[in-house]
């Protein structure tokens, strides 16, 4: 038996991966003011990180709606999808491949960061307890009104659609973010989700939302081209579940049912749960695991099943050409945290390639 590494190839779904080295979804805010597009900025950035075997996008919303942090792209309007375009058709003029994270905010969101007729919306009328970055400075996270059952319904059919304009904007598939406090987090959680309906109280019914908007999106596009992100137990965000391990086996082995292209999981040891073992329990192969790896651990994550690739955030910004650097044993240049959310190149596209 050959025993994987970062350089073997695999395939998830129908997204073929030249390496196991995958670039994390992370959120830069330099999408523009108005209209929430992707620039060439954005073009140059993912080109240059396009020897990833695979690239998640930054977080992308479904809808106004979806929207929380300032300078977020969207991907819902015909606008979005061509500025996109120009994004995928650089990643694979390299030989990449790039799926679109979907990430719907629900209540971690201020009003001064979208559109004034966008509203903040969630499973239940409870705010989430924090602090959001705004133009503004700082601000209080809005207490969010709850979604009527129809308006559930409406949800998932703009993420149903946000996988199709995702596909038209030359993606190879799509992520759909369940964690870190956003709403099908929100709705998978005890804190956040008080409603006495079909998507409230039970397990079973707190994993409706999540559940529904994948089979959605596997609908929509083809499971083989659907993923979604995970991390039982992430308290971010005022995210509170009273029993993370069984919300997730019962989530996971429901997700395994539609056969989707992978499931990326975040371990996170201070919660007490092995987010990993629970993965392969519950859901079984095809995992891109994150948090903390360098390639050595990567590396031998992989030749130990852990998963079957890797996903490396912070490394990605401060190194474009992280796959050479790993592959040459070249020294790994540190992130600057100051320029990970301003506006324009500085830190951001302006971290040198290694001689
Ligand atoms: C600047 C920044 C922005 C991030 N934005 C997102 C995001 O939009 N969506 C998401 O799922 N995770 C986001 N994350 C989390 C990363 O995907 C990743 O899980 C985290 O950085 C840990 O991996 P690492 O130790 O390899 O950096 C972000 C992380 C950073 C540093």
């Amino acid at each position: 038996m050959t025993m994987n590494n970062l350089f073997t190839p695999v395939q998830f779904g129908e997204i073929q991966l030249s390496n196991r080295i995958v670039m994390a979804p992370m959120t830069r805010s330099r999408a523009t003011v108005t209209g929430d597009l992707v620039t060439d900025l954005h073009v140059e950035y993912y080109r240059q990180r396009a020897t990833a075997g695979l690239i998640i996008s930054e977080g992308t919303q479904p809808s106004r709606n979806g929207k929380g942090y300032c300078r977020t792209p969207g991907i819902y309007n015909k606008e979005q999808i061509a500025a996109w375009k120009k994004v995928t058709d650089a990643v694979h003029a390299e030989g990449g491949r790039i799926v679109c994270q979907i990430m719907h905010v629900g209540r971690v969101a201020s009003q001064l960061n979208k559109e004034s007729d966008a509203e903040t919306v969630a499973p239940s009328a409870i705010m989430a307890v924090g602090e959001i970055f705004t133009e503004q400075g700082m601000k209080p996270l809005d207490p969010p009104r709850a979604l009527t059952l129809e308006e559930i319904a409406g949800v998932i059919q703009e993420i149903r659609l946000s996988a199709a304009n995702a596909i038209e904007a030359g993606f190879d598939g799509v992520e759909l973010h369940c964690t870190s406090g956003y709403l099908p987090a929100q709705f998978l959680a005890t804190g956040s989700n008080q409603r006495d309906d079909l998507y409230g109280g039970s397990v079973e019914n707190r994993c409706r939302f999540a559940l529904e908007a994948l089979a959605a999106m596997a609908d929509e596009i083809g499971p083989g081209r659907v993923g979604f992100r995970i991390c039982p137990g992430h308290p971010f965000n005022d995210l509170h579940d009273d029993d993370p391990e069984q919300t997730f086996a019962y989530f996971l082995a429901q997700a395994a049912q539609l056969k989707l292209a992978f499931l990326h999981v975040i371990r996170m040891p201070s919660t007490g749960l092995d987010n990993i073992a629970l993965a392969k329990k519950y859901y079984g192969d095809a995992l891109i695991i994150n948090e903390s790896y360098d390639a050595a651990e990567a590396d031998k994550a992989l030749a130990d099943g852990d998963g079957q690739a890797v996903s490396f955030g912070r490394l990605f910004i401060s190194n474009p050409d992280y796959v050479r650097r790993v592959k040459d044993g070249i020294a790994m240049a540190d992130m600057d945290v100051k320029t990970l959310y301003i506006e324009g190149p500085q830190g951001y596209t302006d971290y040198p390639f290694a001689e």
